[in-house]
């Protein structure tokens, strides 16, 4: 029930956020839920303004254009997927429970056949975490009150935006370097990892990881939420970023 709520939360806040298309910037800081912002109004636009041939029945965000992808990352997620069958339609009901049906398919037939693009998802997820990376460098580049003396010259700061934003790259970076996909990747499929050190050293510290992978994929859960409700928030003027620097 617990994870039920929370992954509910999630979703219906998340896709709540991805329609607005609005109050995701504030100074140098870009909710992670637009991240990377290709088409768009804000500074951090990569290709100018909302496309021209943007469906008009399709309200305009450019939330939209992007996060289909880290949605998918986690949606095909080994652990999530083993917590929300049970949690969502109790199927299995839990672990050593016995099924009602007779045969066991598993994820080996449609539709859930189609989970096994994970592991593609991981490949795009490893961008992101690149491009948010870059999110937090550029979070540190505030731009002065217009009017000043210095005004249009980018100066360096931190404020707790830019603190918010470095924490959920560490938390994304936690979840994504310990997928069960990468995991194989680096080292699962070699049958001697002695005779590979540089694979076996990437072996072990995404094996690292992967134990927590769980409390990883819950913290990076909550904290993109966090720091889009942190920017919005700051933009809509209900609260004030401090600046520590
Ligand atoms: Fe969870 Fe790949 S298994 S992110």
């Amino acid at each position: 029930m617990i994870i039920f709520v929370c992954l509910t939360t999630f979703v219906v806040y998340v896709t709540w956020a991805a329609f607005q298309g609005r109050y995701y910037t504030f100074g140098p800081y870009l909710s992670p839920l637009y991240s990377p912002e290709l088409f768009g109004n804000s500074p951090h636009s990569w290709f100018g303004a909302k496309p021209g041939w943007w469906p008009a029945i399709i309200p305009w965000s450019p939330a939209l254009l992007v996060l289909w992808a880290p949605g998918l990352f986690r949606l095909t997620c080994y652990y999530y997927r083993g917590t929300y069958y049970r949690s969502f339609w109790a199927d299995p009901p839990s672990c050593t429970v016995t099924e009602p049906r007779k045969k066991y398919r598993g994820e080996n037939s449609f539709p859930l056949i189609i989970q096994n693009i994970h592991r593609y998802f991981l490949y795009i997820a490893l961008f992101f975490l690149l491009f948010l990376s870059y999110d937090v460098w550029k979070a540190l580049w505030f731009i002065p009150p217009v009017g000043g003396t210095d005004a249009g010259e980018e100066s360096f700061g931190i404020g707790v935006g830019t603190i918010v934003l470095a924490i959920n790259v560490v938390l994304l970076g936690g979840y994504t370097f310990g997928c069960h996909s990468l995991r194989h990747l680096v080292g699962g499929l070699r049958d001697r990892l002695s005779g590979a050190p540089i694979r076996r050293r990437a072996y072990q510290c995404v094996s690292c990881f992967n134990r927590k992978h769980m409390l990883w994929a819950w913290m990076s859960l909550f904290w993109v939420m966090f720091s889009d409700i942190y920017i919005r928030l700051c933009a809509m003027g209900v609260w004030n970023d401090w600046r520590i620097i």
